[in-house]
């Protein structure tokens, strides 16, 4: 008896991981689709070259992002249905707001790489958590897609901090 209750115990987690992982796939489908409409407002209020390139880059994989992550609900079986991202919403509102308070000044670059790392790190945390519950429940092409995902987030973060000391921080400053 006792030990049928510690097996129902040992296998409560796997479900309700497979639900959580299940519901950050639907915030993150939201998330990224909110994004693809931050990205476009980033990159037109661009003033250095390298930075909207970035911008223009990553909304490009941000579309693919979108369709790597329908892959992944097709492998779970699941309807690929979004659920709106408050984080997002909250991150891109602040985006929009720090744009138009340093809009015109020196650091309005500078600016613009502090709410977008705020977005990236936002979804590498996600994917992140994501990928090892896939991988802790043996999904594993679905923990390779999101893998995938959470590398080319990295990448635009460390693009953002390059570009940042670069050329966005006036006075060499270091990010
Ligand atoms: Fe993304």
């Amino acid at each position: 008896m006792e030990k049928n209750t510690k097996q129902d115990k040992n296998s409560m987690p796997n479900s309700h991981l497979h639900e959580l992982l299940v519901d950050e796939m639907k915030d993150m489908l939201n998330a990224e689709r909110q994004l693809l409409k931050g990205l476009m407002k980033l990159s037109k209020a661009s003033q250095n070259e390298d930075l909207r390139a970035a911008f223009e880059k990553h909304h490009e994989e941000t579309e693919t992002h979108i369709e790597k992550l329908k892959e992944a609900f097709e492998h779970l079986q699941i309807p690929a249905r979004g659920k709106k991202c408050k984080a997002m919403e909250g991150l891109i509102k602040e985006a929009e707001e720090i744009e138009s308070d340093f809009e015109g000044s020196e650091a309005s670059d500078a600016a613009l790489i502090s709410a977008a790392q705020k977005i990236e790190h936002y979804e590498i945390a996600s994917y992140g958590c994501m990928a090892t519950y896939a991988e802790l429940m043996q999904h594993d092409e679905v923990a390779q897609i999101l893998r995938e995902i959470l590398d080319q987030e990295k990448m635009t973060d460390e693009l953002l901090t390059d570009i940042a000391k670069k050329s966005a921080n006036k006075g060499e400053l270091v990010m």
